[in-house]
């Protein structure tokens, strides 16, 4: 459902191709000294930690990842609902720091099928019909389904690490463990803390004995979607990411003000972004970098975004557009076969290349089992 406020954003966005400004948009390949950048070992050594630093300050703040300390602890609270197919664990992961403690609480099945290592799917929920145990099997997160093509699955949701609330989004692991982010202009914030929180679960995963980490995904949808991009930029130790309708400050150009735009989101979710990038609201144009820069971030790994026709508050043109231009740092630097040379209005299908994917579906706004099972084509390709 809309809140009136939304509501009226998107009835006042702008959807009229003709009104999108002209864009100017950073070049991945030259520095902010002028270097013209076209080795892996110039990408990663001077561009790359630009393009994050610029991120961090101006978009979404900071990620910290030191602590002490991290212990796992399986609790097991919940009947497992799919005995027959899956084990089901659910982990306590608590984490300390300067004397304070954090806990977290992650649900994972394991097929019982096979002996594992499995790869794991990681889904960062933030719906509130999930809010207890993300346990639920739908199109959404087809749990049953992904068991019996051999996946392990996992989840958490979002307000185990930070609520999704303007006045409380500190309440979580922002005040307990890093409460010198409050007030910084680039400090840490509900975006950054979900993907802290998927950090985490790599930390436990890399220590399972039935989980393969190096066949890892992180997944989001929407606002869990803009997170898992910035988690994944943030943490190499993600071989796929997909975001899915991750819209403005996820996966599409913000300089095309088409849909939501930073002020309109700014303004709804002041608990998303760093306060910095409030500074770009209605100034999209002033922005030193734009969501065309985020795929290179995770590259050489996989990266698939989806769009739905119906989801125009989105932009699913800015999304695509956002991969096409950011596929080049895979495909320049890293040298793998991402070149995207179909226009947007010209697409018939999937793009399907190696490393990077898209597709866009009729219907609005969700994740659903079409969005599912073409991502799974996507990494089944990859994987070969
Ligand atoms: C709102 C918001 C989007 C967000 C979406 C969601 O529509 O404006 O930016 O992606 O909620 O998370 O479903």
């Amino acid at each position: 459902l809309l809140s009136p406020i939304n509501g009226m954003s998107q009835i006042l966005a702008n959807y009229d191709e003709d009104k999108v400004p002209a864009l100017i948009l950073s070049d991945p390949f030259v520095s902010e000294k002028g270097r013209l950048i076209q080795s892996i070992t110039d990408w990663e050594k001077i561009r790359r930690s630009e393009i994050v630093r610029l991120f961090q300050d101006k978009v979404y703040g900071q990620i910290p990842s030191d602590f002490e300390a991290i212990s796992f602890e399986k609790v097991n609270e919940t009947a497992n609902p799919y005995p027959e197919i899956a084990d089901l664990e659910e982990v306590n992961i608590t984490v300390k720091r300067n004397g304070k403690s954090h806990t977290m609480r992650i649900n994972f099945f394991l097929p019982k099928d096979g002996k594992g290592p499995f790869p794991v799917i990681l889904l960062i929920n933030y719906l509130p019909k999930y809010a207890d145990g993300t346990l639920v099997d739908e199109a959404f997160w087809p749990v049953q389904e992904l068991i019996r093509r051999g996946f392990a699955t996992a989840s958490f949701h979002a307000e185990t690490v930070a609520p999704d609330i303007a006045e409380t989004f500190q309440d979580g692991v922002i005040s307990t463990l890093y409460p010198e982010q409050i007030g910084q202009a680039n400090g840490m914030k509900a975006l950054g803390a979900w993907g802290w929180g998927a950090m985490r679960a790599m930390d436990y995963f890399e220590k399972h004995s039935k989980l393969d980490s190096k066949i890892s995904v992180l997944v989001g949808h929407s606002r869990t979607g803009k997170a898992a991009l910035w988690a994944s930029a943030n943490d190499p130790r993600w071989a796929f990411t997909y975001a899915n309708e991750s819209g403005c400050g996820g996966a599409a150009l913000s300089k095309r003000k088409f849909g939501e735009t930073v002020g309109a989101i700014n303004r709804r979710f002041p608990h998303w972004f760093a306060d910095n990038f409030n500074q770009y609201n209605e100034k999209e144009e002033d922005l030193p970098i734009d969501q065309h820069l985020l795929p290179g971030l995770i590259a050489p790994r996989s990266v698939y975004y989806s769009s739905a026709k119906g989801d125009q508050w989105a932009d699913p043109k800015g999304e695509y557009l956002g991969l096409q231009l950011g596929s080049r740092v895979a495909a320049e630097i890293y040298g793998k076969k991402a070149a995207f040379d179909q226009g947007f209005e010209d697409l018939e299908g999937p793009v399907h290349l190696e490393s990077v994917g898209y597709h866009i579906r009729e219907g609005k706004h969700d994740l659903t089992w079409e969005d599912w099972s073409l991502f799974l084509e996507f990494m089944e390709k990859v994987e070969k």
